[in-house]
């Protein structure tokens, strides 16, 4: 049977005495594609550059195609494509089209490199050196570079960060067709969309640690389940809004005065919430109903924005 694409079980990493992983596990099924997605410096880019051989971890162990990435570099170089967080900067005298050959030319049977740069919008830009690239440009070169060798397993590190609109939809369609391709793919973000849009599987890491994992759907309970969210002075009492809800709904106030009621939104349920509020001469302000998105997950667990 072959290995899984990816395999972390308790991984830790620290920069000195600052910890940046805390035990993080998880694992990416082949032709998988899963998303690790947090805030700025939950341990992302420390996690997958261990998977992708770069830094050595403190402890816990990591198989990538079934290998040790540092101790069987040479066997998984071919089969991997990188894309780092950093890009392309090193390169900077490069020409666009001379950088790609060069990584195309390590590859056993690499794509051709004029349809990549055609798939990834850079063919006007061949001749370009590379410093001269824009932000966005030097991440969708960054992104051909990972892809040429064609591997079977990706890392990508907020694919992207920089780009406008247009590049960031045809950079998704790029990775759906990976994906078709049965390609095993790796990214982070801290883009929800991206990640509900993109995502098999999803791994929300906070602070060096999984806080949740699971598909898409299973993290956001799309099925029937919602979400009510309304204003309304802080302090009320939930314990008895809890008992007039039916069973499974569930009543919190996740921040002063913001409260938010989570389970299988029927109207039934919105009118115990407002007949509960008469009685209690509750005024319920900014009364929404809303399907639960990966952000509201996120809130509660961490009680932090992903993005602050
Ligand atoms: N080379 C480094 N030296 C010291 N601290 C680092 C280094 N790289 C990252 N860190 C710290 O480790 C934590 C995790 O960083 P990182 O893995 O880059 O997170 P993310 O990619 O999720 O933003 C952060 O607190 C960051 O400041
Ligand atoms: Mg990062």
């Amino acid at each position: 049977m072959d290995a899984a694409a990816v395999q972390v079980d308790n991984l830790v990493k620290s920069y000195g005495a600052h910890p940046a992983v805390r035990g993080l596990s998880l694992r990416v099924e082949r032709g998988e594609l899963l998303a690790l997605l947090g805030p700025n410096g939950a341990g992302k880019t420390t996690t997958i550059e261990i998977c992708e051989g770069f830094r050595r971890a403190d402890s816990g162990q990591v198989r990538v195609l079934g290998l040790d990435p540092i101790a069987d570099a040479r066997a998984l170089r071919p089969r991997v494509g990188v894309m780092l967080q950093e890009g392309v900067g090193a390169y900077t005298g490069a020409r666009t089209s001379e950088l790609l050959r060069l990584f195309a030319s390590y590859a056993a049977n690499p794509l051709d490199t004029d349809e990549l740069l055609a798939r990834v919008g850079l063919q006007d830009s061949a001749r370009q050196q590379v410093r001269r690239l824009s932000g966005g440009q030097k991440q969708r070169l960054s992104l051909a570079l990972a892809l040429v060798g064609r591997p079977e397993l990706v890392f990508l590190d907020e694919p992207t960060a920089g780009m406008d609109p247009h590049a960031r939809r045809a950079t998704w369609d790029l990775i759906r067709e990976l994906r078709r391709d049965g390609v095993s793919v790796v990214l982070t973000t801290h883009h929800l969309d991206e990640a509900e849009q993109l995502a098999d599987r999803v791994t929300v890491v906070d602070s060096g640690q999984v806080v949740a994992a699971g598909t898409p759907a299973e993290l956001t309970s799309s099925g029937a389940e919602g979400q009510i969210r309304f204003r309304a002075a802080a302090g009320l009492r939930l314990d008895s809004l809890q008992v007039a809800l039916p069973v499974g709904a569930q009543a919190s106030e996740p921040q002063r005065g913001q409260y938010l009621v989570v389970g299988e939104i029927n109207p039934q349920l919105l009118a115990t919430l407002t007949a509960w509020c008469a009685a209690q001469g509750v005024l319920a302000e900014q009364l929404s109903v809303e399907r639960r998105s990966l952000e509201d997950v996120f809130l509660e667990l961490t009680g932090r924005q992903l993005r602050t």
